[in-house]
């Protein structure tokens, strides 16, 4: 039977499907033992399966860890910018959705509207990965799981403080702590609040998420802080004095880490602005996994096209 599951975000995934893609990661990763990028993973299930990596935003990332995923798995890729295909221009994204699935095995998009993600997923006769939409970022989030649990055991039950803007990536957060079970604060001011969408999510699964603007109380016991960039790839740059302004107060520094706990670690998706939303003096201290997060991108989205595909 041909298994075609697309991911296309974390609260539309079974928790269990999501498990077992973390769980696949993590031997995935430990059997390639430290082994040169390039060299392939014993097992190949990607063989013979090429993957379509579509990009209308930029990326390091995301681009370069599926790419070598890919490889490493035995299958092939071909990196496509929106701007080099008739995507949502000259043809319509469900026509460019079927074409696609003549030529490849596997759809990873990075696009602007969600809508954009679904009408792929609706007409492709192969399975779509979502690589970040305006809404949310999934892929990120699985590394994130994955990281935190590499360094402290299962996130169920511990206390994880978003400190920032209630964005995209925020709002896979949130699909995770209903997911997989972890309370969620968000300190942030009441303009940047995030979608009620995401919050009733995570409180229909048990786990509501609390909201704080003082960022302080907010890290009151904190396992994990996360942050990300005060202006991301969709706001318009215009905003950017005024995101600033309000969103200072939220920055992570010595200060707010160390009202943490004293274990507590520290996350940022990357790119970051350096001294803008965290401190150098954070993402370079002893609680920052900010470039183990960034590997385990490459081990997760392994686990996650397996699974889209059942290999
Ligand atoms: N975190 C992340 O998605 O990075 P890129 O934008 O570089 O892919």
């Amino acid at each position: 039977m041909t298994v075609m599951n697309s991911f296309l975000d974390i609260h539309k995934t079974d928790p269990e499907a999501l498990r077992g893609m973390i769980a696949n990661a993590r031997a995935m990763k430990d059997a390639r033992g430290g082994r040169p990028k390039g060299e392939p993973d014993d097992e190949q299930p990607l063989k013979g399966r090429m993957v379509a990596l579509i990009f209308e935003k930029p990326s390091t990332r995301t681009r370069i860890s599926f790419d070598v995923g890919v490889r490493q798995m035995g299958g092939q890729t071909m990196v496509l910018s929106g701007a080099d295909m008739q995507l949502g221009h000259g043809e319509t994204i469900a026509d460019t959705a079927r074409v696609l699935s003549r030529y490849v095995d596997l759809i990873m998009i990075r696009t602007f509207e969600e809508q954009t993600l679904l009408e792929m997923a609706d007409y492709a006769d192969v399975p779509v990965i979502n690589g970040l939409t305006n809404r949310t970022h999934p892929c990120q989030i699985m590394a994130d799981v994955m990281t935190y649990e590499e360094h402290r055991g299962p996130i169920a039950g511990k206390k994880v403080v978003w400190s920032g803007d209630g964005n995209n990536v925020f709002a896979s957060f949130a699909h995770a702590a209903g997911q997989f079970g972890f309370d969620l604060t968000f300190t942030g001011p009441e303009t940047l609040d995030p979608e009620k969408a995401w919050l009733e999510f995570a409180a229909s699964k048990g786990h509501p998420v609390t909201i704080d603007r003082n960022p302080e109380r907010a890290v009151d016991g904190a396992d994990l802080v996360v942050t990300d960039t005060w202006v991301s790839m969709h706001d318009p740059q215009s905003a950017r004095e005024r995101r600033h302004n309000q969103l200072r107060p939220y920055q992570v520094n010595d200060h707010l880490m160390g009202l943490a706990k004293p274990d507590a670690l520290f996350m940022h998706c990357l790119p970051a602005h350096r001294d803008d939303e965290a401190t150098s003096s954070v993402m370079d201290g002893p609680h920052s996994v900010i470039f183990d997060e960034a590997e385990n991108r490459l081990h997760a989205q392994k686990a996650v096209m397996r699974w889209c595909l059942g290999v």
